[in-house]
């Protein structure tokens, strides 16, 4: 039977779960959004119903699973009143803004015993899978650097309806919305963490981070160096696009480099991951591409959802991502290395 979907919050991401239900065995039955002309334009261009009240959309029983696509400061209510309706959801990243909030997020869901999905989909990109796949090359690993740096217009800092570098509305600055990303694929890779040790500089005028340099210490006994920030760069990094990101691992065996690139650019760009072996003299490059990594998660959710099939980016997941930004903001303030 072709799963009934809703859409929640049809802004910018929602472009990227549209293209995705479009290409899976889903049928998209309404759209809401608290702003009207934006809901009635989007259920326009899919044929399908709209709503300014998301609750009208939870209601109904021909909508099996939904999508959250509005920002942060409402994911947990949003996906709190999804769960309780015992709809299947996909909910974008962070999973939360605050650490309670994932803890009683991971309660509800286990409790309830509904689908959950986290929006990393990073994952989703051969490129990541080869990655992972490469670390046992190296095993055990011994250090790293974790690194995101990304283009940032200086004027978008004064916009006062812009809620990404809000506290509040956003959870955080460069650390919540791609470091999640980032810390995703660390804990999807290398586990849990033990303890960290971070360096947060505020972007005057503002209530968030503009700067994270840090030490995340891996229970399997690797050290990571953090990078993460918002420069004006736009010529710069690997691809000259401006998104200056890399995962690498090292150890006595090798050196294991992830480049990702732009993240709205899935269907254009490639990324690459590079195994360097010192036993073997050997340089191993894998690029393929480009995959388009919305598509290959929404086809997914459909398939896992109509299939009874587990999730593979969890609440636990979510939760991790989340407890893991709070202690390095915590870790920061208190200018002291916190265990987790
Ligand atoms: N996976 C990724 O790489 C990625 C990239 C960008 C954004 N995101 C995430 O997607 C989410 C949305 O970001 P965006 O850039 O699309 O933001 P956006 O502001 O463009 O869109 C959010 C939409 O939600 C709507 N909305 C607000 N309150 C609502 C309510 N109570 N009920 C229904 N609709 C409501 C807004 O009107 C707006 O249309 C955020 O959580 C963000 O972190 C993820």
């Amino acid at each position: 039977m072709t799963l009934g979907v809703g859409l929640i919050g049809v802004g910018g991401i929602a472009s990227h779960h549209i293209r995705g239900y479009r290409q899976a065995d889903a049928r998209i039955v309404q759209v809401a959004d608290a702003n009207e002309d934006l809901a009635r334009q989007r259920a326009e261009e899919l044929a399908c119903e709209w709503t300014s009240d998301y609750q009208e959309l939870l209601r109904r029983e021909d909508i099996q699973a939904v999508s959250i696509c509005v920002p942060n400061w409402l994911h947990y209510q949003v996906a709190r009143d999804a769960v309780e309706a015992g709809k299947a959801v996909l909910c974008e990243k962070p999973m939360t803004t605050r650490l309670e909030q994932a803890e009683e997020l991971v309660r509800l869901v286990r409790e309830r015993g509904v689908y959950f999905q986290v929006g990393y989909m990073k994952r989703y990109h051969l490129v990541a899978q080869k990655f992972r796949e490469w670390i046992s090359a190296l095993e055990p690993v011994e250090t790293g650097l974790l690194r995101c740096y990304q283009p940032f217009p200086e004027d978008l800092w004064a916009e006062p309806n812009f809620w990404f570098t809000k506290k509040e509305l956003a959870g955080g600055g460069p650390l919540v919305h791609g470091g999640s990303h980032m810390f995703d694929l660390l804990h999807w890779c290398l586990g849990e963490v033990e303890a960290v040790d971070a360096r947060v500089r505020m972007r005057p005028g503002t209530d968030v981070d503009w700067f994270v340099n840090g030490i995340i210490e891996m229970r399997s006994g690797a050290t990571i160096l953090l990078e993460v920030g918002w420069f004006e760069h736009t010529n710069w990094g690997r691809m000259a696009d401006g998104w200056d990101e890399m995962f690498q691992l090292r150890s006595r065996r090798g050196v294991l480099t992830f480049y990702p690139t732009f993240w709205d650019r899935p269907m254009h760009l490639v990324p690459s991951t590079e195994l360097y072996l010192q036993q073997e003299h050997m340089l191993q490059r894998f690029a393929v591409g480009p995959v388009d990594y919305f598509v290959e998660e929404i086809k997914d959710f459909v398939r896992r959802v109509s299939a009874g099939l587990p999730s593979p980016v969890t609440v636990e997941d979510g939760h991790f991502v989340d407890r893991l930004i709070d202690a390095l903001y915590r870790s920061g303030e208190e200018r002291a290395r916190l265990l987790l």
